[in-house]
């Protein structure tokens, strides 16, 4: 019999994980041109507004901080010189400022989704959606970021590390998130949602990019 607990975080993230998969295999195979398009589109852009570009360049550093905080275990970190003290002071003081940059700039974005009537008359249902998961799971990561420095009792690289590694290696383990504080908890679900609706939102363009980058490259390389 299958437990809340294993449905939540042993069965959940693979199924997004798996749409994720499909749904991309699907949109590629269905709608190449429009989605290769859509991402020349944006590469071609000059008037990229500055919330975006500070979004962008906010998410890229706070997605190596994630790779290097749940990915690596304390022990390697330990043996390449960084201690609990200097790993917790560096999460908090340049994770909480890459955060808080990210969060006012989709916090900007997504008010002038709603504000401005020229953006939102002309945005989808899934713009919006995308918008305000972003801004939900930043926020609950900043949030957990602050309750982190104000606690000794949790340290998320003994138990959401840990979990993270044990899924990504098909070895998922829903006892360990069970110990998680709610808030670090919504951040992870709210996350894996985002995972699951991107093939069918405006993400998908981003994914793309960077192999649309590299296609251009080759081809002026060719020439
Ligand atoms: C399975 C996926 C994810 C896991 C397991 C995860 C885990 C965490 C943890 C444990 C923290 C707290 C760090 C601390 O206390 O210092 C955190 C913070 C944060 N997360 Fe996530 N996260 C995930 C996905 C995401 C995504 C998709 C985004 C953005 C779109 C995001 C944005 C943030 C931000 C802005 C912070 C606060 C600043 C920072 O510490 O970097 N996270 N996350």
């Amino acid at each position: 019999m299958i437990t809340w607990n294993q449905l939540i975080w042993e069965i959940y993230p693979y199924l997004m994980l798996v749409i994720f998969l499909i749904g991309h295999i699907y949109r590629f195979n269905t709608n190449q041109s429009m989605w290769r398009k859509k991402a020349q589109n944006l590469l071609e852009k000059k008037d990229i507004r500055w919330e975006i570009k500070l979004f962008h360049f906010g998410i890229l550093v706070i997605f190596l901080g994630h790779v290097v905080g749940l990915l690596f275990p304390i022990t390697i970190l330990r043996g390449i010189g960084f201690s609990d003290k200097v790993y917790h002071s560096f999460a908090i003081y340049f994770g909480g400022f890459f955060g808080i940059v990210t969060f006012i700039a989709i916090a900007l974005l997504v008010i002038r989704r709603f504000m401005i009537r020229q953006f939102r008359v002309n945005s989808s249902i899934s713009q919006f959606m995308v918008g305000i998961l972003l801004f939900l799971i930043i926020g609950t990561g900043i949030y957990a970021t602050v309750y982190s420095s104000n606690t000794s009792t949790f340290d998320y690289r003994k138990i959401i590390g840990p979990w993270v590694r044990l899924l990504i290696t098909f070895r998922p383990n829903s006892e360990l998130m069970v110990h998680a504080p709610l808030i670090y908890q919504i951040h992870v679900l709210l996350s894996f949602a985002l995972v699951g609706i991107s093939p069918f939102t405006g993400l998908i363009h981003g994914w793309s990019m960077p192999i649309e980058y590299l296609h251009k490259r080759k081809l002026m390389k060719k020439r």
